[in-house]
């Protein structure tokens, strides 16, 4: 398939602009410098220049496309503005097609909100945190348009051997300081590995007949606690740790700062039913971190 990427140099999309290509896929990546432009031909793809908050030229790509994957964000203030301005040029695009565009649009497990005892599946009730709302109602404009063939993907916290979502913990490890503990120690977080996580983007992308919400975790809710007493076993460090309210934690880092003490659990039966997507790391403790 002749693929557009939006955010392939990100965490995520780096690795699943490297599981299209090993797939042979012809990947174009939304490239904002001479830097990602440099990543993108290294995987193998073709860098296209633009930004996210400027659709106007590369927005074009998205009518000639076979498929588009969203995985851009800004983490700014602009973030709902920026993603909101790139939707609506695609869909204006896809109103161009004489078929539908097969598209992924990324969404998370922070859109759950707290479930606590229940696991979400994609039949549970979004209650998104508040920086995070945009992406409920974009996700919605995508699955609406009668010209896009859509899937949104809610990936878990997401880790791979740099860190990713262990970043914070691996960094006090390396420093010897206390694990910061946002919450609670017994918060659970759903997880799944990056390399897996790509190749839910992957089988989703190429089976378009697949639309709706689709929930991408290996592990529905591992508590904070099992993963600080997994990095402190390997990189020696005491386990110590404190732990920091969430008003305390939204003061200092922002409303963003919400996500890592929600209470979380979320499923993914409905990928691995429909796509037989199955994680190679079904527990984070075999994977390299
Ligand atoms: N990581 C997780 O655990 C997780 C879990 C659930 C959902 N998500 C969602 O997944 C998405 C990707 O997350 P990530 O962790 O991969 O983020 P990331 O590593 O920060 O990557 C962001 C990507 O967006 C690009 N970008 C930023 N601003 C842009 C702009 N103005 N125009 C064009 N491209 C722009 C970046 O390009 P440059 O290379 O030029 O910077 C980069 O490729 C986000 O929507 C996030 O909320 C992440």
């Amino acid at each position: 398939m002749k693929v557009l990427i939006l955010g392939g140099t990100g965490s995520i999309g780096t690795a699943v602009t490297q599981e299209l290509i090993r797939h042979g896929h012809d990947v174009t990546g939304l490239s904002r410098s001479e830097l990602s432009d440099r990543k993108l031909e290294r995987m193998g793809a073709r860098p296209l220049r633009g930004d996210l908050r400027t659709p106007g030229a590369w927005a074009r790509e998205a009518a000639r496309t076979d498929g588009l994957i969203q995985l851009a964000a800004t983490f700014e203030d602009d973030m709902a503005e920026a993603d909101t301005a790139a939707v609506t040029a695609i869909l204006q695009q896809a109103a161009l097609r004489p078929e539908p565009l097969r598209m992924i649009y990324t969404g998370g497990c922070w859109l759950y909100g707290a479930t606590g005892s229940q696991i979400a599946d994609e039949t549970s009730p979004m209650r998104p945190i508040k920086p995070f709302a945009w992406m409920q109602k974009n996700a919605r404009l995508v699955l609406a348009s009668p010209d896009i063939s859509a899937a949104v993907i809610h990936p878990a916290l997401v880790y791979h051997e740099d860190g990713g979502a262990f970043s914070r913990y691996l960094a006090a490890a390396s420093e010897a300081k206390p694990f910061e503990i946002w919450g609670s120690i017994s918060t659970r977080w759903p997880l799944i590995q990056r390399e897996d996580l790509a190749r839910a983007y992957r089988l989703l992308l190429e089976n378009p007949d697949l639309s709706g919400h689709f929930n991408a975790s290996a592990q529905d809710g591992v508590p904070v606690a099992e993963i600080t007493r997994e990095i402190a076993r390997r990189r020696g460090h005491d386990g110590g740790y404190v732990v920091r309210s969430l008003k305390h934690v939204l003061c200092k880092y922002g409303s963003w700062a919400e996500g890592p003490t929600l209470d979380q659990q979320m499923g993914s039966e409905k990928l691995r039913r429909l796509t037989g997507w199955q994680p190679r790391f079904s527990s984070f403790h075999t994977a390299q971190f």
